[in-house]
């Protein structure tokens, strides 16, 4: 299946094989660059590496993490492309989950001002959100994605073939995201979705697609987040700093994990706010717990996690931005709430591990 992202590129939905590369040999390119991690590497290369003979190859593979996705990691980069006679008619394939995709996408568009790319998102997370909507980055000073910019790969090219091989947690963090786009766009997709708990058993050919379509959808709305966009914050603002909170402790808590939080208590200040219907706080609560389980908050981090919200970038005008839901399917943003709103919402999250 192919989903065009306006007249810019398209985003191809098949495994992927001799098509792909015949159309990627059409563009003339001198060489190809491919960005691996380790795991990629050794996982999802061998899915492809058929199809790169022929072209002067040069691959580049870096350590996988989060805590790769800087400033050095890109100078290795840019070192093994100056090294390897990278040019600019050379083009970058990124394979790899979102710390590739921004991290590759990044340095291949400011090596040389600028090469072409091509998105191959091998986590589930990056399949339905991190390889659409042209964000690109690298943390730095320990910021995420503080230095970056925005920039449309050539092509995205998502294969499901490749989640066989991610680690089921991986997979159920991904997962998150997938929950997201049905509660800000798809009442639909909802309703399907909450009746499944063992994601071992998901047509992700069926559904990847289809999440995919609703952020390809808000990001042609508003590219640059000045409105619409902000709907796929929902459950990131709180979200992002249990996330962060966990991040140097032995708990630690992947994306997905921290956002499964933020579904909760986000949908508990929309249902405070007489938007959301108890009803529906009630089974979005049930769904998270039963494919999340529950993770304690300590009491006397609250103050800490709201400052960590205070310091968010999408906050306008010093009050903490939230995308609220009216009903699952429907988001709505530029929403704010007090410390103690927030403080409830936590209590109610914390209690829901009591009952
Ligand atoms: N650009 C955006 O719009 C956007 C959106 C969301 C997230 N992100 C970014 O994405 C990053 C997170 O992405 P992620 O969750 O994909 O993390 P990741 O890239 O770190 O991948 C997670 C782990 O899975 C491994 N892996 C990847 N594919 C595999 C496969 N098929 N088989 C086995 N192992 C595999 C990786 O090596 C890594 O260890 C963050 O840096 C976040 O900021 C970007
Ligand atoms: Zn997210």
């Amino acid at each position: 299946m192919t989903l065009p992202v306006g007249t810019d590129y398209d985003i191809r939905i098949e495994p992927i094989g001799a098509t792909h590369f015949d159309w990627l040999r059409k563009r003339d390119y001198a060489g190809w660059v491919v960005l691996v991690d380790d795991h990629t590497r050794a996982d999802c290369l061998p899915l492809i590496e058929a199809e790169l003979a022929g072209t002067p190859t040069v691959i580049i593979e870096v350590p996988a993490g989060e805590r790769f996705k800087h400033l050095d990691t890109c100078r290795f980069i840019w070192e093994e492309m100056f090294r390897g006679g990278v040019g600019r008619r050379w083009c970058c394939l990124n394979l790899g989950g979102g710390v590739i995709g921004d991290m590759g996408g990044f340095a291949a568009s400011t090596y040389k001002r600028g090469i072409d790319f091509v998105q191959l998102p091998t986590t589930l997370l990056s399949q339905v959100d991190a390889s659409v909507g042209g964000k690109l980055g690298i943390d730095f000073y320990d910021v995420k994605n503080s230095i970056g910019l925005f920039k449309d790969p050539i092509a995205v090219w998502v294969d499901t073939r490749f989640l066989a091989t991610l680690p089921a947690r991986e997979l159920r963090s991904g997962y998150a995201e997938v929950i997201k786009h049905s509660l800000i766009a798809d009442r639909q997709q909802w309703d399907e979705i909450r009746e499944w708990t063992d994601l071992s058993a998901v047509n992700w050919t069926d559904i990847i697609p289809h999440s995919v379509r609703i952020k390809r959808d808000i990001v042609l709305e508003d590219p640059f987040e000045h409105g619409k966009r902000k709907a796929l914050n929902f459950g990131h603002t709180i979200g992002h700093a249990v996330e962060s909170y966990f991040l140097n402790r032995e708990n630690r808590l992947l994306h997905g994990e921290g956002v499964a939080v933020g579904m909760i208590t986000e949908s508990w200040l929309s249902a405070d706010r007489g938007t959301l219907a108890e009803e529906d706080l009630a089974r979005i609560t049930d769904y998270c717990l039963r494919v999340y389980g529950h993770q304690p908050i300590p009491r006397d981090c609250f103050d800490e996690l709201i400052q960590l919200m205070r310091q968010d970038k999408k906050n306008e005008r010093g009050e903490i931005n939230f995308t609220f839901l009216a009903r699952p399917g429907e988001a709505v943003v530029n929403q704010t709430a007090t410390a103690d709103q927030i403080t409830r919402s936590l209590e109610y999250y914390n209690a829901l591990g009591t009952s």
